[in-house]
């Protein structure tokens, strides 16, 4: 079975890969505009929190249990329980998970390819206003986002048929070295926009204000730690599966939380410094990189290229992210069915490609148009909504609940050995995976229905 089984080349691959999941259009699109939402400091404070002591306990959780088992979410589940235990329903939960997420996941990348060929063709000779009715003509555009959702799930499905080693470690180590450079580079550039733009974002991103905290604020923060870390689904679990040796897994979690924190911050850092040079809302919601980012851009000099650059950055985060939703359902139909990888990888594919029509024609209304009058969204916010509040935090409850409380203490200090960690590192995951993790996460959803 072992050699049927991908396997990441080495460890760079894997941080790379493992990365390249994590950091995605959550990064770059989700976390600026909830972060300018939601007031700014105190929530990337929360949101530090969270990453700290519920994501990376969570995602240690993910890595072993794939590590340990090398087998996809609900094979996994059952080898440290027992085989048809009904835990491997919490990896069939996951792969229901990764069909919902890259569903709509796929229409925001296509709005950023869609947006690359827009700055390709420049937006320097629009008004403001014009530049500014783009993102809703296109939001509206039936034809634009199936044109859109269709390359790019075709382009997913492609990476993961090549598999984990030519496929998708490949692709990663390509985009994630020139995303990073890319950040840096408009980063760079942000430092020295006019009106002291840089130092008024600094200031809003780092100096927590207490009373604009908010108990929505709060349980967003901990929704977006799972969203951003892609957990609570399996997808970390899944990548841990190709991974060589134990030891890697409590290292590599460090090395990638921290990676994807970086670049959420960086993120921050680039856009934030535009919106304030030039006086724009940082409440703007989801269309803040879609509406404020170009017009600002064909304002100042060079602003083409960057814009160019800066779509580019958004779709390459996404790429290596649906990658890896991908992946899970993928995985798990090798896994389960006996399935070979171009079937399952094709089948599947085509099923979440479908599945995200409705999303993708949400901003036009046109079928599934009366969802919103029943549920109060969209179909698109309601699949973002359903999957980030709920279906990954239930994810990541059940899992910390298995591996601390199921899983034989001896089989998970197994990853822990003696031989590469001091004692206590295993004491204080034990703790935090067993107590803090899943009360935290359990009082988030209490809260959510309303029973405290
Ligand atoms: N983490 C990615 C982002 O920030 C999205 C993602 C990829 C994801 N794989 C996942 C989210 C698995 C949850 C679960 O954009």
């Amino acid at each position: 079975m072992d050699v049927q089984r991908g396997q990441w080349s080495s460890r760079m691959g894997f941080i790379f890969a493992a990365a390249g999941s994590a950091v995605g259009l959550g990064n770059i699109w989700k976390f600026p505009y909830i972060t300018g939402e939601n007031g700014g400091g105190v929530f990337v404070l929360i949101y530090l929190v969270c990453i700290i002591a519920v994501g990376i306990p969570i995602m240690v959780a993910e890595l072993l249990l794939g590590q340990g088992s090398k087998q996809s979410p609900v094979g996994a589940f059952e080898h440290f329980h027992k085989k048809g235990s009904s835990w491997g329903l919490v990896g069939w939960l996951g792969v229901a998970s990764g069909f919902v997420i890259l569903s709509y996941y796929s229409v925001v990348a296509g709005w950023a390819m869609h947006y690359v060929k827009l700055s390709l063709q420049g937006f320097t000779n629009l008004d403001t206003e014009t530049i500014g009715n783009t993102f809703s003509g296109l939001y509206g555009s039936a034809t634009q986002n199936m044109f859109w959702h269709t390359v790019f799930m075709s382009v997913t499905i492609m990476v993961v048929i090549g598999g984990v080693k030519k496929g998708i470690e490949k692709t990663c180590n390509i985009l994630m070295p020139l995303l990073f450079l890319l950040l840096l580079f408009l980063v760079g550039r942000a430092v020295f926009l006019p009106n002291d733009g840089f130092m008024k974002a600094v200031d809003f991103i780092f100096m927590p204000h207490f009373e604009k905290l908010t108990p929505h604020g709060i349980l967003e923060a901990l929704g977006h730690a799972f969203f951003t870390l892609s957990l609570g689904m399996g997808a970390m679990l899944t990548y841990g599966s190709y991974l060589k040796s134990r030891k890697e897994v409590l290292k590599s979690s460090i090395a990638v939380s921290l990676l994807d924190t970086v670049i959420a911050l960086l993120a921050c850092l680039m856009i934030f410094p535009v919106i304030f040079a030039f006086g724009y809302e940082a409440e703007a919601g989801p269309g803040l990189v879609f509406k404020t980012i170009p017009i600002v851009f064909s304002q100042i000099a060079g602003g083409q290229i960057l814009s160019v650059f800066f779509f580019l950055l958004l779709t390459f985060a996404a790429l290596s992210s649906a990658i890896s939703l991908l992946e899970v359902v993928t995985a798990t139909f090798i896994d389960k069915l006996d399935w070979r990888r171009n079937k399952a990888a094709l089948i599947s594919g085509i099923v979440i490609f479908v599945f995200g029509i409705p999303s993708a024609l949400s901003g036009s209304g046109k079928i599934f148009g009366a969802w919103a009058d029943i549920f109060g969204k969209n179909f698109f916010d309601s699949m973002d909504y359903l999957a980030s509040n709920w279906m990954l935090p239930i994810g990541g409850l059940l899992t910390a609940i298995y591996v601390g409380w199921v899983m034989p203490k001896e089989k998970l200090e197994y990853f822990f050995g003696a031989e590469f960690y001091p004692a206590w590192i295993f004491k204080v995951f034990y703790l935090l995976i067993r107590f803090f993790s899943p009360v935290l996460v359990l009082i988030v959803l209490l809260y959510k229905i309303d029973f405290i």
